[in-house]
């Protein structure tokens, strides 16, 4: 009885543990074509800031929790907000509207959010409220 009753506890336990993974499950918000073009500006503009790996050198990390960890509150729009509008710091603004978007898509993509069918946008992708949480440890 009393194994039983722990048994049930345990069970209880990964029901939540795993409507909690589910609820984290990231939406697609980019094309492929988007990040794919994204690595290639990201390694031109960026890299020599924040690492070929995204883990950060001048810049901070742009990869995993010490990036986008839950606590940290990021939107995809406060992160592309800020990418958009200040980076590179060396020359904010300088690029163009679909290389902010690529870029967006491959930090994502990094980040452990999945492509989809429909293009992350410009204009709409800095609106977005969509909570950006790092699925990368
Ligand atoms: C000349 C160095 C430099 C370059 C180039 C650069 N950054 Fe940064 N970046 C920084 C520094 C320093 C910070 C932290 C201070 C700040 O936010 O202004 C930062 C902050 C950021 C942040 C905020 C991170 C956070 O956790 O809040 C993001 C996102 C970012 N950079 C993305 C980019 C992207 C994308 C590019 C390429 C288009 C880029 N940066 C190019 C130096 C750079």
């Amino acid at each position: 009885m009393k194994l039983f009753k722990m048994t049930g506890f345990a069970a209880a336990g990964l029901l939540l543990a795993a409507a909690a993974a589910g609820a984290a499950t990231p939406p697609a918000l980019y094309t492929q074509a988007q990040a794919t073009a994204g690595a290639a500006v990201y390694a031109t503009s960026c890299a020599m800031c924040h690492g070929a790996d995204l883990k950060g050198q001048a810049g901070p990390a742009l990869l995993g929790q010490a990036f986008a960890a839950p606590g940290n509150k990021y939107t995809v729009g406060s992160v592309f907000t800020e990418i958009a509008q200040q980076m590179p710091v060396s020359a904010p603004g300088s690029l163009t509207h679909e290389q902010y978007a690529d870029i967006m898509a491959y930090i994502l993509s990094k980040n452990g959010y999945p492509a989809g069918t429909v293009a992350l946008d410009y204009t709409a992708g800095m609106a977005s409220t969509e909570p950006l949480v790092s699925q990368v440890k």
